[in-house]
């Protein structure tokens, strides 16, 4: 696909220039590097450019620009991303929006926020927050991604579990079109019917369909109370069905997240601490919140009920600060933790309803022992998406290279016979698009073509992922 795209020559970088300014323009490799990856492992590409504009009228100039000269642009937040979307694959512009780094707006009549997207999710959540609101989607990298990416891949996070992922809190849209074009989409209402509904459709469209400039989120009151609860289990299978007991006992706390032993000593080494119940095979850690303590306490109990009732080895509360962020820090670090673990290794984002969790897990454990490899797994296991991890360790390079897709088609067709995908969170991007015609059918996937190609004819905006646009 690449070789039908203009190479970027000195005319073009001096529009560039002339768009935002000299300063705003990064040519030098050591300078580019950083922009050439994301948090994907092992994949680089280096962009032609670095382009940082300011504005939307800016952004829209670039577009323009690339359009017209059918150069190919990559836009990017923060660069967190876990399947690649914000890599610029066949070169060209890298399109950061770094510099759209502003809350706009913190709307206490209407309970919303105005936000540009390179405001971290974390930050913003910390803003509303000292208001007394609450944005819910708490993707595990929250300190470092920006609010725009979670837009444009539609992140999740631990709360969703409760609260729903990025989609179910945006409203409001500004997004400049593969033309050049700038369209505002929603605003600060819940209700809009007024025609297609395109703002949704570019929320997780990894940046292929729109640059998203400016943002509308609806906002919460910030529940006044927390607890965890850490809840040890001497075998996996006990913490999944204790989890799903839970859920049929008609509880929902805000998060509901399952680590296994060989995650949680991962977390130990990396954290250089040690972590309560080491002994247990499985942890889950439920997080609830609410206004009422006593509501919330009748919950936890009935919680430790149910989960004495499997078999929990015990029930750690947390209502302090402190203590609840010693629970969660185990957590949050566990993709670096694993990386430590095995630089080499394969995660998954799979995603299978509540009900077949169990199932899910007794197939994990036949794949592991099938094809002779470590698999560890945590993550959001209330929702029913998991982090599958394959661990290359010490394996031979060769071995791992004709095991890996093996176990990968596998284990995507058992979580699609079970009625889930192949992706909860992370996206599709540049590393899973292979993998998409075993999620989507082959009409769905036409479709989705169309659309691309009728909104971005020359393959500009982002080109290489999801799906190959040419090989229709
Ligand atoms: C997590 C990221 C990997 O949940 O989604 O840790
Ligand atoms: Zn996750």
């Amino acid at each position: 696909m690449s070789n039908q795209y203009k190479k970027i020559q000195n005319e073009i970088l001096d529009s560039l220039k002339t768009i935002v300014g000299q300063k705003f323009i990064i040519t030098l490799e050591e300078d580019k590097e950083p922009y050439s990856h994301d948090e994907t492992l092992h994949h680089k590409f280096m962009p032609a450019v670095v382009v940082k504009p300011a504005d939307t009228a800016e952004v829209s100039a670039i577009i323009k620009l690339a359009n017209a000269e059918k150069i190919p642009i990559t836009p990017r937040g923060a660069g967190t991303g876990l399947s690649g979307g914000a890599l610029p694959v066949c070169g060209g512009i890298l399109l950061s929006l770094e510099r759209f780094d502003k809350i706009l707006e913190i709307d206490e009549e209407n309970l919303m926020v105005v936000t540009q997207p390179a405001v971290i999710t974390g930050q913003l959540q910390k803003e509303v927050e000292d208001k007394g609101l609450f944005y819910p989607p708490d993707p595990a990298s929250l300190d470092s991604c920006s609010i725009g990416g979670n837009i444009a891949e539609n992140a999740g996070g631990p709360r969703a579990f409760k609260y729903g992922v990025t989609r179910h809190y945006l409203c409001g849209l500004e997004a400049v079109w593969p033309n050049g074009q700038v369209s505002r989409l929603g605003g600060k209402t819940i209700k809009n019917v007024s025609g297609y509904d395109l703002m949704h459709l570019i929320c997780g469209s990894e940046g292929t369909l729109a640059v998203i400039t400016e943002i509308t989120l609806r906002l919460l009151p910030k529940p006044p109370l927390a607890v965890d609860l850490m809840i040890p289990f001497s075998s996996i299978d006990d913490a999944v069905r204790a989890c799903t007991a839970v859920i049929k006992g008609r509880i929902i706390p805000a998060t509901m997240e399952f680590m296994e032993q060989k995650a949680v000593m991962a977390a130990e080494r990396f954290l250089e601490k040690r972590a309560p119940f080491r002994e247990a095979e499985a942890h889950l850690l439920v997080q609830l919140d609410g206004d009422d303590r006593a509501a919330l306490t009748a919950d936890y109990e009935k919680i430790g009920r149910i989960v004495s009732d499997f078999g929990a080895l015990d029930v750690l509360v947390a209502e302090d600060r402190p203590s609840r962020e010693r629970i969660w820090e185990m957590r949050r670090c566990m993709a670096d933790a694993l990386t430590q673990m095995s630089p080499v290794r394969e995660r998954e984002d799979v995603v299978v309803p509540k009900a077949a969790i169990p199932e899910l897990f007794r197939k994990l454990k036949g794949l592991s022992e099938k094809h002779g490899v470590e698999v560890i797994s945590y993550g959001h296991i209330g929702d029913g998406n998991v982090h599958v991890n394959v661990m290359k360790q010490g394996m031979a390079p060769e071995v791992w290279e004709r095991m890996l897709p093996s176990l990968l088609d596998e284990l995507f067709r058992e979580v699609m016979a079970l009625g889930g995908t192949i992706s909860g969170e992370h996206g599709i991007g540049y590393v899973k698009k292979k993998y998409l015609p075993l999620a989507v059918d082959a009409p769905a996937i036409m479709v989705m073509k169309d659309i691309k190609i009728s909104l971005d004819p020359n393959h500009i905006l982002n080109p290489g992922k999801i799906f190959d646009e040419d090989s229709k």
